[in-house]
């Protein structure tokens, strides 16, 4: 599963605004990457032409080897079935039930009978923690269970790209940190293509294998997670870093000037933060893209900052969010055993419990489960495992 997405040379503008020119590069198949760039730059303008709803002025996108520019209708309505898009409000219609939301897309795009239909939205609910909240309204749930019921909708296609547009906008930091591990969970599941639209430094920092960089009408980097995190470039340090200082201002870039006075004032940059670790499945085995922690360093001999891969980094142990009262107990096994397994999670025994407002952030209680060519869902034992070799290793990256 999980296809690769090549731009070249996109670019685009409306009437006289140029939104960026000459974006090239390459969403690997299966891996997670994140966008990023400040308000603006055209991120969701992106996004549209990845799924064939805008057009560029120049450049392509080939999905398969098809540039969905230059596709037939016929070809653009199979090419939009391979996506997946998790809109910035989850987009639901208001007066529809969350199971009617969820079956929405089956029932446009495909014959299958009412009980097929069933068998699926109950899936791919389960999957995001919403068993229970199928006969509410989008009104009636919060925000998060929205963009999950959203993410549910997105999934029930079994999409080879996933592409989310600020999915942790107007979430809290908590539910922000189940919702990236879902999203983590289902990437190992489905081994979809995925794109994450974020301003969550944090998130950036933590979830993807690549990062990309939207500045001033053009991407300013795009790579492995390891590279932005460790550069020295001022606008993607300043940007990953969400400092005040560098070459970023207030509306758009600062002038000479200004910059003049930071240097004058002593603003100096502070040194790169430690790289944290990158936040694996709960199941606590890496994704199948995952590269080990420190291998783009070491392949290209940079050295990361003193502290990296620690799971003591400046942001955070963002992988293991605080867990509902409930299951306190198996939040102190969770963080007991990485502590133990130098990060591997180990959940031995967390509830399946269905979603209510209370028991919100808890949809990735377990293992993903894989589906076997027979179609039987068959559970990952989450047995206590070897940590995994990227996690292995406090100090891989170092040496
Ligand atoms: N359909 C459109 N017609 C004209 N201008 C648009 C259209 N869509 C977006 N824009 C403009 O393009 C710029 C980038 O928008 P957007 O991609 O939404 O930014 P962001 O990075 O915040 O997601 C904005 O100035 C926006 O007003
Ligand atoms: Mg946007």
């Amino acid at each position: 599963m999980g296809v690769d997405i090549r731009v070249e040379g996109l670019t685009k503008s409306f009437g006289r605004q140029v939104i960026w020119e000459n974006v090239s590069l390459t969403l690997p198949k299966g891996e997670i990457s994140v966008l990023l760039g400040p308000s603006g730059t055209g991120k969701s303008v992106f996004l549209k032409h990845l799924v064939g709803l805008l057009r560029p002025d120049r450049g392509h996108v080939f999905i398969e080897g098809k540039d969905v520019p230059n596709v037939s209708e016929r070809h653009l309505y199979e090419i939009r079935k391979m996506f997946g898009v998790l809109f910035q409000d989850g987009a639901l219609f208001g007066s529809m039930t969350i199971y009617d939301n969820v079956a929405f897309p089956l029932r446009e795009h495909t014959k299958k009978g009412e009980s097929e239909i069933k068998r699926i939205v109950m899936e791919k609910l389960e999957l995001t923690g919403l068993l229970g909240a199928e006969t509410k309204l989008p009104g009636e749930i919060s925000g998060g269970m929205r963009k999950r019921a959203g993410l549910a909708r997105a999934l029930v296609l079994d999409p080879q790209i996933l592409l989310f547009d600020e999915p942790d906008s107007g979430l809290d930091p908590v539910r922000t940190a189940y919702l990236n591990q879902l999203i983590v969970d289902l990437n190992a599941q489905i081994e979809a293509t995925m794109l994450i639209v974020t301003h969550d430094v944090n998130t950036a920092r933590t979830v993807p294998d690549n990062i990309g960089l939207l500045y001033r009408r053009h991407l300013a980097m795009f790579g492995p997670r390891e590279m932005l995190l460790s550069s020295q470039e001022p606008v993607v340090r300043q940007f990953l870093n969400a400092r005040r200082q560098g070459p970023i201002g207030m509306a758009e870039e600062k002038d000479a000037a200004e910059l003049e006075a930071e240097r004058e004032e002593g603003e100096e940059i502070p040194p790169l933060p430690p790289i944290p670790p990158q936040i694996g499945p709960s199941s606590g085995q890496p994704r199948r893209t995952q590269r080990p922690a420190g291998q783009w360093l070491k392949e290209n001999g940079v050295t990361p900052p003193p502290g990296s891969f620690t799971g003591e980094a400046g942001y955070g142990e963002a992988a293991a969010p605080t867990a509902p009262p409930a299951t306190t107990q198996a939040a102190t096994t969770e963080r007991q055993g990485r502590e133990r397994e130098g990060g591997a999670v180990t959940l031995l025994s967390r509830p399946r419990r269905a979603a209510t407002e209370d028991t919100e952030p808890a949809p990735t209680k377990r293992a993903p489960a894989k589906k076997t060519a027979a179609g039987k869902t068959t559970a990952k034992k989450t047995t206590a495992k070897k940590a995994s070799p990227r996690k292995s290793s406090s100090s891989e990256g170092d040496s």
